[in-house]
């Protein structure tokens, strides 16, 4: 097992648990008496590891709540019921709040955590590739409200997050890619050697997967679960690597005054994709709407094609950065080609809740391992990409 730390000064304020099994989780949770859970029902059902889990915590007279996860649901009244069923329960200020689940619920439970009585403390164990790798990491919380995602939250650091990877066994191949997007991304931002490493490890697992289920016609979910087991000794060594990458950018930068708008490589350009789909449904794409990580990597391409006309104005289409990042992306069998202009995003894109002063902050990838963040106004974007 691993742990790295993340610093408030020179203060550890969270840490990062890494390559542990749900077994040794016990040891986090010792110092507790007063532990509630909330988990996510989806994992509750299909991963036997996290029933195992919850098992054990009944034992221990462990407090658990249910939850169904949904950006539908990612509201202030599910907040509010996550904090009801704490009073319910009679948890107090010495409560530590667990949360099993993806992104949504992490989100969600350290939000609570954080309003309910002034702020209890809070732990997670991400059950998602994009959690282990982003969500979970670096303390920001939320829920949408009107109709903007993640508008109300605050950032407020887990006292642990414990990754897992055996969890991922049972997540499906599409939603292991989209967490593979999130990972790519991170090494775009900051590489040493990584980003190669994980690019030629998700090609190898996408290639067996495609051979077992398209050709020999094997079941799609035991498939995956396989491939991941057999690669989990590269893939916790890469989910430790680039939970270091966020842990450090966040112990730099806590509050996103600098260097972690870093961490949003692609994400200006996504979140205008994922709100176009919501709007007019997933009709442009050959699949079922769009994954977050998906998004995240049309973005990169598109952050890509940005860089390449704001550094060297060059307008060859496509650039040898964005060749190379959607080559890769497009080889892991993560979809990464935007089907929307640029024109139908500028209005979604100017109104992100990132803007200060009518520019908005894009990171513009240099090279591998090299980002920038530059602020600019939709309309020089618009005039960049045409
Ligand atoms: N997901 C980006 C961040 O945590 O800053």
């Amino acid at each position: 097992m691993g742990q790295i730390n993340i610093y408030s000064g020179n203060k550890p304020v969270s840490r990062v648990v890494t390559g542990g099994t749900l077994k040794d989780l016990d040891a986090c949770l010792k110092p507790y008496r007063h532990i509630f859970a909330v988990v996510d029902s989806n994992v509750a059902q299909k991963c036997p590891a996290v029933s195992q889990l919850m098992d054990g915590l009944r034992r221990n007279k462990v407090e658990m709540m249910s939850l169904e996860p949904s950006e539908e649901h990612k509201t202030l009244d599910t907040v509010m019921g996550i904090c009801s069923w704490l009073l319910e329960n009679g948890a107090d200020r010495d409560a530590m709040l667990l949360a099993v689940g993806g992104g949504i619920t992490t989100d969600m439970v350290g939000f609570a955590a954080s309003i309910y009585k002034r702020g209890v403390r809070f732990g997670y164990v991400p059950t998602t590739l994009l959690a282990q790798v982003d969500a979970a990491i670096g303390g920001k919380t939320g829920v949408n409200f009107e109709k903007y995602k993640n508008i109300l939250g605050v950032i407020r650091q887990p006292v642990f997050t414990y990754i897992c990877p055996q969890v991922l066994e049972s997540l499906p191949e599409r939603d292991f890619c989209s967490g593979a997007a999130e990972m790519l991304k991170t090494f775009v931002i900051e590489d040493g050697g990584n980003y190669r490493k994980a690019a030629d490890l998700f090609f190898d697992m996408s290639g067996e997967y495609h051979v077992e289920v398209m050709m020999y016609g094997k079941d799609e979910r035991k498939v995956w679960g396989d491939i991941v087991r057999k690669h989990s000794r590269t893939l916790t060594e890469l989910i430790g690597a680039a939970a270091r990458v966020k842990a450090g950018i966040v112990s730099r930068d806590q509050f996103e005054n600098g260097e972690r708008r870093k961490l949003n490589l692609g994400h200006t350009f996504a979140h205008a994709i994922e709100t176009l789909v919501q709007r007019e449904g997933s009709g442009r794409f050959n699949m079922d709407g769009v994954t977050h990580g998906e998004a995240v990597a049309m973005g990169m391409v598109l952050a890509a094609r940005l860089a390449d006309r704001y550094y060297r104005n060059d307008r060859n289409d496509p650039t040898e950065l964005e060749d190379r990042i959607s080559t890769d992306l497009w080889d892991c069998n993560i979809p990464c080609f935007c089907p929307y202009s640029i024109e139908e995003m500028a209005a979604i894109m100017s109104k992100d809740k990132k803007a200060e002063g009518g520019k908005v902050h894009f990171v513009l990838p240099k090279a591998v391992g090299e980002v920038e963040t530059v602020a600019l106004t939709v309309e020089e974007v618009c005039r960049l990409m045409a």
